[in-house]
């Protein structure tokens, strides 16, 4: 969700009123996506790295998950949508960790679409702590690409097909690595805050041109 800070520069606001119209591009995503027929959305809020940042950043963006957990998981809910959380969660705050447990175990049923929300989350940080299971539960040799997969945050989840980065970045930031080995890109110049049904909808048909052929011909 990149370019909630040039958002905010742009507009002499501080960096936290980027955040905020983030959140809003959040709202306005997940309500679409559904409509559009995706199944799993996976949203990068937090990455490891992101402690990097300055303490009262990352105050605020924990403050904005925050609230908007509170203020959505009631419509979240209605809309038949299942919340999960991948990355190293476990290791934020204990009441924002039982405010994510409770509202994934609430909506744990539902079906219409899965919201997961990387928080914490780095790729290579997932891979080694799925290894470590593996090593911990597997005699060598049945180590394989299955056992390691099985043992991710998604496990469970289909690969991702599309991957959006938004505000022109082209990198892959540390997300998803395993997962994206076969997903197809989209990049627009577009920031996260002015992302909206009708940008989801866009990528979506450019995301439908795509020839894919997962390493055959
Ligand atoms: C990247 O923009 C954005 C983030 C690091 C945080 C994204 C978080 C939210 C939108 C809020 C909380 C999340 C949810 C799911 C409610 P940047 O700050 O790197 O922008 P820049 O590249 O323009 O500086």
């Amino acid at each position: 969700m990149d370019g909630n800070g040039r958002w905010a520069k742009a507009r002499h606001l501080p960096r936290v009123a980027g955040h905020r119209a983030g959140v809003e591009a959040v709202r306005r995503v997940v309500e679409a996506a559904p409509d559009l027929g995706i199944e799993v959305l996976t949203l990068y809020a937090f990455s490891s790295e992101n402690w990097k940042r300055p303490a009262d950043e990352v105050g605020d963006l924990m403050g904005l998950l925050r609230h908007y957990i509170r203020s959505e998981i009631d419509e979240l809910h209605r809309n038949g949508i299942r919340l999960i959380f991948i990355g190293n969660y476990k290791a934020l705050k204990p009441d924002l960790v039982t405010l994510l447990e409770t509202s994934a175990e609430r909506t744990r049923d539902n079906s219409r679409m899965t919201l997961a929300i990387a928080l914490n989350y780095g790729g290579q940080d997932e891979i080694v702590r799925a290894a470590r299971a593996c090593a911990a539960e597997l005699p060598a040799d049945q180590i394989d690409a299955a056992a390691l997969e099985a043992r991710l945050d998604t496990a469970g989840l289909p690969a991702p097909d599309l991957v959006v980065r938004t505000s022109g970045e082209q990198r892959l930031s540390n997300f998803l690595l395993w997962q994206a080995a076969y997903a197809e890109f989209v990049v627009t110049d577009r920031l996260w805050p002015d992302f909206d049904r009708a940008a989801l909808t866009e990528t979506v048909a450019e995301f439908s041109q795509r020839e894919r052929r997962f390493g055959g011909r």
